[in-house]
């Protein structure tokens, strides 16, 4: 069995995708950490029957809950989709090139702190930027760092406003980190 812990905080369309993208493999077995209680991806993965870890910021980085969950889970690779804290140096060296994010943008364009969601977009509308897209990295204990696995790009037109580019850039998200997600679980 390849245990993968997904990580996501906020809407979770990006961890449903996965989900859902692995709906036949009998090989997987999916677990959600969420650092808040109340985000809408617990009731999204609620028809899928997976165990979910809720944890606030002291599990996080001042006891071993998280860690402990994912030894105890024998997690193979971490997925963040949506997962916004950053990675306690401890998780990380426990999982050396195990740990993937996506980020709304080609980095190192438009990455770091308090570069997320609504906010990535409207500083690439601002920067009058030609094209934008997604970027996979492995992470590290840096905002939005780590050695890139994929980019995909699409246009930005003179037209388009922070909302549409917000949708062209999750129409390549939907479509590539299921994918990606998938060629790194075959590698375990
Ligand atoms: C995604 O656009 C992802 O790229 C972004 O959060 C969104 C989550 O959406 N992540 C970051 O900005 C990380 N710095 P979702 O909850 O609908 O999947």
């Amino acid at each position: 069995m390849k245990n993968i812990a997904i990580w996501a905080s906020g809407k979770g369309s990006n961890a449903l995708k996965i989900i859902e993208h692995f709906n036949n493999r009998t090989d997987i077995c999916f677990y959600l950490l969420c650092n808040k209680s109340n985000a809408l991806v617990l009731e999204k993965i609620k028809p899928y029957s997976i165990e979910n870890l809720i944890f606030d910021r002291a599990d996080l980085y001042e006891n071993n809950k998280v860690l402990d969950f994912l030894k105890e889970k024998q997690i193979g690779l971490n997925v963040l989709a949506g997962f916004l804290w950053l990675m306690p140096t401890p998780i990380i060296e426990a999982f050396p090139k195990r740990i993937v994010n996506i980020h709304p943008a080609l980095l190192p364009k438009f990455g770091g702190k308090g570069m997320y969601g609504m906010k990535v977009h409207e500083a690439v509308r601002a920067a009058n930027e030609a094209e934008t897209g997604i970027t996979i990295h492995y992470t590290d204990e840096h905002y939005d760092e780590g050695e890139v696995i994929f980019q995909a790009k699409c246009e930005v037109s003179p037209v388009d406003t922070p909302e549409t580019i917000a949708k062209k850039v999750q129409v390549l998200e939907h479509l590539h980190f299921p994918l990606v997600t998938e060629q790194l679980i075959n590698k375990l």
